[in-house]
């Protein structure tokens, strides 16, 4: 693999006409040499390559360590990108993109003809989004071209939402991160596909909630794919299959209350295990264990969002054997937090 000394480019995403920043032409130069680098996006941090060069793409998946048939998001700052980009765009789409772009809905629509196969992964569909990130949008814009991106982690660990993050998993691997703070939304893009009949089909649950898309397509016209959550199922998008967002510790859902939480934690630390418990801001003080990280507030799901991935990745420091974390209601924000955290703990779910 290629080595870099890994250069932090900081952009402060207030300021005016950020396409002329000099970090941001920086980073915009490495991506017209084919090169790949880490962005933030109002969801997670994404490592960005131009998506019509299929070296670039290779070094995406390299620098991540993805598996090869796991396609990628690729991200426009105008919607003129669209062209050849896609085939064609349902009623259903074009609404979509009305209401959420720029924001956390990556669309899977036909592919056109200049899409690479490589980012595809051989499908006939092309996953897009419009991120809603000044600085995103800028490195784009100064690219002048669209650009694929996956979550900037190594593949299996929780996305990064800071820099820091980025830099920990991919350090050496890439030449520059673009470090705009912490990202907002937390939990990457809800990703649905679109047909003509003006049903939807969300893929992967993310930052825009069900109940928003049913507003815009109407009523009854949302399914959800059953393959996300039944392991007999072969999901339609490929990367729902895949472990991700772990802990170094085996992580345990616990759909109970406090107090049985409390007793499994005994139990493992009276066997002389180091014990973290994932909960949130109201709930530190009814625990006692080894490690006790909150993931926001729990009566403000979008918080517990947005403070998820680094609650995961801080267990990782604290140097626990076992993680035992609390669950929530899978409305709203909920389905998308839900669905991280089953992936974290490979589906194992202790019940009151
Ligand atoms: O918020 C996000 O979406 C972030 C930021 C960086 O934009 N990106 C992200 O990318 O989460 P990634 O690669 O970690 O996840 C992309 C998901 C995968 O589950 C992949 O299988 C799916 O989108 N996907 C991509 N292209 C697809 C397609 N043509 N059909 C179905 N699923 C697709
Ligand atoms: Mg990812």
């Amino acid at each position: 693999m290629k080595s870099f000394q890994t250069e932090r480019w900081i952009v402060d995403k207030s300021e005016q006409s950020l396409i002329d920043h000099p970090q941001v032409i920086q980073a915009s130069l490495w991506i017209k040499q084919d090169e790949v680098v880490a962005l933030p996006t109002e969801t997670v941090y994404g490592l960005a390559g131009n998506a019509g060069s299929d070296y670039a793409i290779a070094r995406i998946f390299e620098a991540k360590g993805r598996p090869s048939d796991n396609p990628l998001i690729v991200h426009i700052s105008d919607r003129k990108q669209l062209e050849g980009l896609v085939s064609s765009i349902p009623k259903s789409a074009e609404d979509l993109m009305n209401k959420f772009w720029p924001g956390p809905l990556t669309i899977v629509l036909p592919k056109g003809t200049k899409v690479s196969e490589k980012v595809t992964a051989g499908l006939s569909t092309v996953a897009v989004r419009m991120p809603n990130h000044p600085v995103a949008l800028a490195v784009i814009e100064a690219s002048g071209v669209p650009l694929a991106a996956p979550s900037a982690n190594l593949s299996g660990k929780p996305s990064p939402t800071t820099a820091n993050h980025v830099y920990e998993d991919l350090k050496g691997r890439i030449p520059g991160i673009v470090d705009g703070g912490s990202t907002g939304v937390g939990v990457e893009s809800t990703v649905v596909e679109c047909t003509d009949n003006g049903e939807i089909t969300i893929l992967r649950p993310g930052g825009v909630t069900f109940e928003e898309l049913e507003n815009v397509v109407g009523l009854g016209k949302v399914m959800v794919d059953p393959g996300i959550d039944d392991e007999k199922l072969a999901p339609r998008s490929p990367g729902v299959k895949y472990t991700h967002y772990a802990p170094n510790a085996p992580f345990v859902l616990v759909d109970g209350s406090p107090e049985f939480l409390q007793q499994l934690v005994d139990k493992e630390r009276a066997a002389g295990r180091r014990v973290g418990i994932l909960t949130t801001e109201e709930r530190i003080g009814l625990y006692r264990a080894d490690s006790v990280i909150p993931s926001g507030v729990r009566s403000n799901p979008e918080t517990v969002a947005q403070h998820l991935y680094e609650a995961l990745r801080s267990f990782n420091e604290a140097n626990v054997d076992q993680i035992f974390g609390e669950v929530f209601p899978k409305t709203g924000v909920g389905a998308a937090i839900m669905n991280r955290l089953e992936k974290s703990a490979g589906g194992n779910v202790i019940k009151e």
